[in-house]
């Protein structure tokens, strides 16, 4: 059976509605925080249980049978996420999963200056502790991110944001689609995925070049102003965002100018057999919508 955690959430939610075209609805089960969320899924035949990284009693029960368990990256800005991330861990061992799948980050590391870079650290180093097979599914960030990091382009005709650097953005749908590929495959022994694997899409556009595309794309003269980081966390706080939000944000730029998130594969593309989408998708899709 494959257990996946945050079935009800957009991320690991695609990943189920994907698997179920590939697997019997039978041998896959869902471990949620709310299952009155996840009735979709009980409809079809999927296997519904309560599971908290919170309660590890109930997180246990949910990964009873378990031979892959896909454990969600916690989200909650007040957790202590690494802490949660080991009781996942540790309750995937006991309930006796052959291999581990995480839902990590294109780029990882203790030092980053991006916080979640430093979370996914964390929880890969517990995974290559656990003394399972894993796999972290190091993913491209999010596309949809860049509807609020961009900021009111459209209505202002410029892109002001501190200095960044390359990013190879992703649709969320697209990993999540790869997420059920590899599953499947793992399931049934066609081929194994060790250990970190990057799932991105192959162009790393920097503002400057997403302006470029805006511009084409618009037919206007789209700008990219550079803020200075100070100047641009005190607009977002204006804006409402909390100060450690903003700063926690600050931290994406820092690292994205660090060329931290320039890392592409072709992996996601052979898994989905397609081309993935783009930046430039993304924003025709924006543009034509508007
Ligand atoms: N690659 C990127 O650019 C990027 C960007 C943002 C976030 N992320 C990470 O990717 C993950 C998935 O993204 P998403 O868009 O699918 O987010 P989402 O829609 O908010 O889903 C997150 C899921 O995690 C579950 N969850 C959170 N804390 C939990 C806990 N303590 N125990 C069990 N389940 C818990 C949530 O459960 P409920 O449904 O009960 O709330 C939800 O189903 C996020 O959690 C975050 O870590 C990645």
């Amino acid at each position: 059976m494959i257990v996946i955690t945050g079935a009800t959430g957009a991320l690991n939610g695609t990943t189920v509605d994907h698997l179920l075209e590939r697997v019997p609805a039978g041998q896959i089960g869902v471990s949620v925080r709310d299952v009155a969320q996840a009735q979709r899924f009980a409809d079809r035949g999927v296997r519904v249980r309560r599971g908290s990284y919170d309660d590890p009693a109930a997180l246990l029960d949910s990964f009873e049978g378990a031979d892959q368990v896909l454990l969600v990256s916690p989200n909650d800005p007040h957790a202590d996420q690494p802490a949660q991330l080991r009781v996942a861990v540790e309750t995937a061992v006991k309930a006796g999963a052959r291999r581990i799948l995480y839902t990590s980050h294109q780029h990882i590391g203790p030092d980053s200056p991006f916080l979640p870079a430093r979370h996914h650290a964390a929880a890969e180093a517990v995974l290559a502790d656990s003394g399972v097979a894993w796999t972290s599914l190091r993913n491209g960030f999010y596309a949809h991110s860049l509807d609020w990091l961009l900021g009111p382009w459209a209505e202002t005709g410029e892109i002001a944001a501190p200095a960044d650097g390359p990013v190879s953005w992703t649709e969320r749908a697209e990993e999540g689609e790869a997420a059920a590929v590899i599953l499947a495959d793992q399931e049934s022994g066609r081929r194994s995925f060790d250990g970190p694997v990057t799932l991105t899409a192959r162009a790393t556009p920097t503002f400057a070049a997403v302006a470029a595309i805006a511009s084409e794309l618009t037919g206007r003269d789209i700008r990219r102003a550079v803020m200075d980081d100070d100047d641009w966390v005190a607009a977002q706080v204006a804006h409402g965002s909390p100060e450690p939000m903003a700063r926690m944000l600050l931290g994406f730029f820092q690292a994205a100018r660090a060329g931290r998130f320039a890392e592409t594969s072709p992996l996601l593309g052979e898994l989905l057999g397609r081309e993935p989408r783009t930046v430039r998708d993304l924003l025709a899709d924006r543009v034509a919508a508007s």
